[in-house]
């Protein structure tokens, strides 16, 4: 298959328009809203006669004359004041569904390749990972899976967070409790280990002295204290992959590149800026004046590169990360799945960046933002001491209430087996249920909305698919091979859910939101439902039988493709 349902209205609808004398006029090819007008609309008649002085509905006429869809669709129509209804004949539906069964990628195009940097995760490693970065981990990933399905190569970068005063306090912390022969265990809890240093950093001077030689000797290269650094660096990341690995997501060591790695980059990145006329000399620090962002009193707003001290920001290694993406990584399309609250340094980088030749025109860049996690009462989810959740905590809550959700309702399975589904049903609530809302808002995380066997969950979906999945262990003998031909309408509906795969990837890779995967997994298993309430499959004979139980491996392939594309696992029974 070539094109996409949409790939394919979308160039036989501007063909007609061309040929009726609107050249590059836009088809607007969008899902029907009803069925009443039929399954797709083309809606861009109205604005090409505009364009033009036309009447809309002579226009729509002329272009209705022109189309050919001889073998797609089965009706066209024209609505309103000119809307272009199209109705897909259902052997036509069929024959995508079949094309799908014989194809590995299920019939999905693949689009002109990329190469897409995603940055994403990017935790501090000051500290433990807590619920704060959960978003950013999973939203990364599953735009990472979906890009790489559809052909893109993409490179993960797990900015984080390992350079800075902080690292200063925690190497000479981690010498004092090394004295104490206490490293190992102190450096179990990264919090704990944390707010001990922070405490003896606050009360003791002579510490506070200390830990700020330690961030001179880092930077100036010192070998003693850049070891026990590394040491810590490396029990943090440990600490991530241990989330990592729980959370089934596929960051390594290979995709770190924390801010430390631009480190000797910085003192260029704000030279740079001088000899350009960018950064200039205020206060004492250096700064760029940018016209595109003003304050409310109408003055070009000042984004800092290089504090009074000499010091560098966020800012300037950002800026020398955006160098590298471009110039050592050549990539077409950047990336950054980071808090909404991030926005305007975002906006402020990329406006810079291509100001100062960073980064290329033909370099997209994208800030991927997205809203705060919520508790039940609305506000910043928190524990109920007030605390920052530690996201190992979080999870292996998910675990536990699965697998009292499981073992309630199977209570003869064996255990390990238990423990195996809620392993699956726990994680997979998590993250469905962040990746299901729009990420631009906040959303209210709650253990019972997610963990439901109903409405638009993990949960519900990896039981939709355990349910086709038990059919075929009771369909004994059949034959494999036979053409899905399609003729209740229930049975045409879930066709052409099915033959909405391409798109809704496409979809999520342009708009790089992951909750019209969820939306349109939902709706799939929605149609597969009320297919299998309309029509019976087992119970069914012959070819009509055959063809029910290859639309039932078409869905079912489909659910798993797309879970899988979330980063959510399914099961054979649960
Ligand atoms: N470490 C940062 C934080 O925790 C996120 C870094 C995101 N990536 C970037 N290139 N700025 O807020």
């Amino acid at each position: 298959m070539k094109q996409t349902l949409n790939e394919l209205l979308d160039a036989r609808v501007r063909a007609a328009l061309s040929a009726a004398g609107c050249p590059d006029a836009p088809a607007v090819i969008q899902p029907a809203g009803r069925p009443e007008f039929g399954d797709y609309q083309a809606n861009g008649v109205m604005g090409a006669a505009k364009a033009r002085r036309m009447n809309p509905r002579a226009l729509a006429t002329e272009v209705v004359e022109k189309l050919d869809l001889a073998g797609i669709a089965s009706q066209v129509e024209i609505a309103g004041p000119g809307f272009i209804n199209i109705t897909l004949d259902a052997a036509f539906l069929a024959g995508r569904a079949n094309e799908a069964l014989a194809d590995a990628r299920l019939g999905v195009p693949r689009p002109a390749a990329q190469r897409v940097v995603v940055d994403f995760s990017s935790p501090n490693l000051a500290k433990e990972m807590h619920v704060g970065h959960l978003r950013s981990t999973i939203i990364g990933d599953a735009l990472a899976r979906v890009l790489r399905y559809l052909g893109h190569e993409v490179i993960a970068q797990n900015h984080v967070g390992d350079w800075g005063t902080q690292f200063g306090m925690l190497t000479a912390y981690l010498i004092e409790v090394e004295q104490g022969g206490e490293a190992a265990i102190a450096l179990n809890d990264l919090e704990d280990f944390y707010r001990r240093a922070k405490q003896r950093f606050d009360e003791d001077a002579e510490f506070a002295t200390r830990a700020r030689e330690y961030v001179v000797k880092l930077q100036g290269g010192d070998a003693q204290v850049g070891a026990l650094w590394q040491r810590f660096l490396d029990i943090s990341l440990h600490h991530c992959e241990e989330v990592y690995a729980r959370l089934g997501v596929g960051l390594t060591r290979a995709d770190v590149r924390g801010e430390s790695a631009y480190n000797d980059d910085l003192p260029a990145v704000v030279t740079d800026l001088q000899a350009k006329g960018l950064a200039v000399e205020s206060e004492g620090a250096q700064v760029v004046f940018l016209d595109e962002f003003r304050n409310k009193e109408g003055e070009a707003q000042a984004y800092i590169v290089q504090k009074q001290d000499g010091g560098y920001l966020y800012s300037t290694t950002d800026l020398a990360a955006v160098r590298y993406r471009a110039g050592t990584l050549h990539a077409d399309r950047a990336l950054y799945v980071v808090d909404a609250r991030q926005s305007l340094h975002f906006q402020q980088m990329f406006t810079l960046a291509r100001k100062a030749g960073y980064a290329p025109a033909t370099l997209q860049l994208e800030h991927v933002g997205f809203g705060v996690m919520l508790g039940e009462d609305g506000k910043p989810f928190k524990t109920r001491s007030g605390g920052t959740v530690k996201l190992a905590d979080l999870l292996e809550e998910a675990e536990s209430r699965a697998f009292a959700l499981v073992s309630a309702k199977n209570p003869d399975m064996a255990e390990a087996e238990r423990r195996e589904i809620a392993r699956a049903v726990g994680i997979g609530a998590v993250k469905y249920a962040d990746l299901s809302k729009n990420r631009n808002s906040d959303y209210v995380f709650s253990w019972d909305s997610m963990l439901a066997f109903e409405g638009n969950t993990a949960p519900y979906l990896q039981y939709a698919y355990t349910r086709i999945r038990s059919v075929f262990r009771r369909a004994e003998g059949w034959d494999e091979t036979a053409p899905v031909v399609l003729s209740d309408p229930a049975e045409r509906l879930l066709a052409l859910e099915l033959a909405r795969f391409a798109d809704t990837l496409d979809d999520v890779a342009r708009e790089t939101m992951p909750h019209f995967l969820c939306a349109y997994l939902y709706e799939l298993a929605g149609k597969f439902m009320r297919f299998y309430e309309a029509c019976p499959v087992l119970k069914s004979e012959g070819e009509v039988r055959a063809s029910r139980l290859r639309l039932c491996q078409l869905t079912a392939d489909t659910l798993r493709t797309g879970l899988g594309l979330l980063g959510i696992q399914v099961l054979e029974t649960m």
